[in-house]
């Protein structure tokens, strides 16, 4: 087998160290570089700062390959290619804030064999806009290659490993066929395109499947005004071909560090050149709106909540990661208390970040713990132990009645024959509005 290409990585946040650890399972020398030397301390020690299913196995597999350091001197001497994995969350206009690629692309040396190859998400147009800025520094024989990453928090690896396609941007050089070869191993559909295509796929491709789920939410509060169930809407439209059956679970809203921060990025991109992008502000208000339906829901059931103890299980966006950054029960936990309620939740992963960001909740040990004397419960998070609790004890340990499913996940029939009231989203038949 000849000998894989070594690479950097600039970031060791998740796409970076799994980038890192991908690379290294297909037989490359890594050397990761971040400018926090606590994290790179840890990664030194076999520590991995993130939670990510399988990473920390897959990186103690092979130590031998992987180098930790904060001189990028390091990643230049040994690499061509240096991966950017670095954060560009929203500012508070909505653009993204590339202040950490820019400082990148400023410790670059003027070099004719390297490339940087950009995996964070950044506005079209941001390619360009380096390659001109290696231009007027004199650093025009400096590479550039857009290869965005589009890998789910929880199944980050085996998305890398085995991708549905492999995004190439680039102007047809040496660094577009290296990265190329990079990732010939895995046999996935490689797209080789221009630059801005390839930051624009990034894009739609989030901005799609955040409407996706907007929709289906949107149909689920119509089910609800009609007596119809989104679950089986959800199923008898997702055989259709060109629907396709995934991204269709109605619930409380999409969270993360992705689908937020990129529906407002493409959509304030498409307003600063003089477009305004209807669909998307509609994808983002309508997910603002479901987060906060479930108050309502509550109200419904329990009147005025004031002093009413309400269970949150779960509160990281989704399952299986411990990331918190937009979750739905930021704002959901938040409301609860601005309408009185007393919030006591539970995440099994994740309770050390919510700590950061949540004020004002108790923190349970266990869900049981969790749902104990409260009114109602509400499934935020879909963690597979939920899902598998034993409705009866659960019935014993509550005061009330009441379970939310805010993510249509949970067995109606058990909850109901454990004498509990079930209710989920889009699925509760009421009065019918056309009698
Ligand atoms: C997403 C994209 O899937 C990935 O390709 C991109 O690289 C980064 O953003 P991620 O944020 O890890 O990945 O999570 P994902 O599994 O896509 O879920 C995003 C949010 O949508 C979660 O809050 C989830 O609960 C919600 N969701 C997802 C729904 O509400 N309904 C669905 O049917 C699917």
């Amino acid at each position: 087998m000849p000998e894989r290409e070594p690479i950097a990585v600039i970031g060791t946040g998740y796409v970076g160290l799994v980038t890192a650890a991908g690379f290294a399972e297909l037989g490359s020398e890594v050397w990761c570089i971040d400018i926090d030397e606590d994290k790179i301390a840890m990664l030194r020690r076999g520590e991995v700062p993130i939670y990510e299913p399988g990473l920390d196995e897959v990186l103690a597999r092979h130590r031998g390959r992987l180098h930790f350091s904060t001189d990028l001197g390091e990643a230049l001497d040994h690499a061509r290619l240096l991966f950017v994995a670095v954060g560009t969350p929203p500012t508070p206009s909505g653009d993204a804030d590339l202040g950490a690629v820019h400082a990148v692309v400023a410790a670059m040396p003027a070099s004719d064999h390297h490339a940087l190859v950009m995996k964070s998400t950044v506005p079209v147009g941001t390619g360009n806009a380096i390659k001109r800025v290696f231009r007027e520094q004199g650093k025009d024989q400096f590479r550039y290659v857009s290869c965005p990453e589009f890998l789910k928090e929880g199944t980050a690896l085996d998305d890398f490993l085995r991708p549905d396609r492999v995004v190439i941007g680039d102007e047809g050089d040496w660094a577009g066929d290296a990265v190329d070869e990079l990732y010939a191993p895995l046999g996935a559909p490689i797209v080789r395109t221009d630059i801005p295509s390839a930051e624009m796929v990034k894009l739609a491709a989030n901005a799609f499947l955040a409407t996706k789920i907007s929709f289906i939410n949107e149909i689920a509060n119509v089910c609800e005004v009609t007596g119809a169930d989104v679950v089986e809407v959800a199923r008898g439209i997702g055989l259709d071909d060109r629907i396709g059956p995934k991204f269709l679970q109605a619930g409380i809203g999409f969270g993360g560090s992705c689908f937020p921060k990129d529906v407002s990025a493409l959509k304030q991109l498409a307003g600063n050149s003089g477009y305004h992008f209807q669909l998307l502000a509609a994808v983002l208000e309508v997910n603002e709106l479901q987060k906060r339906r479930v108050v309502g829901k509550l109200q419904q059931h329990l009147g005025n909540l004031v002093g009413k103890r309400i269970a949150l299980l779960g509160l990281a966006f989704k399952p299986d990661t411990d990331d918190m950054r937009e979750a739905s029960s930021l704002v959901l936990s938040a409301r609860l208390q601005a309408e009185g309620a007393q919030v006591v939740a539970f995440d099994p992963i994740a309770e050390a970040e919510a700590r950061k960001r949540v004020t004002g909740v108790e923190f349970a040990r266990s869900a049981l713990d969790c749902v104990r004397d409260a009114d109602a419960l509400v499934l935020v998070t879909e963690w597979r132990e939920f899902k598998e609790l034993e409705w009866r004890d659960v019935a014993e340990a509550m005061a009330g009645t009441l379970v939310v499913d805010g993510r249509n996940a949970l067995d109606a029939e058990a909850i109901q024959s454990a004498g509990l009231r079930y209710e989920g989203i889009g699925r509760t038949p009421r009065v019918p509005l056309v009698a």
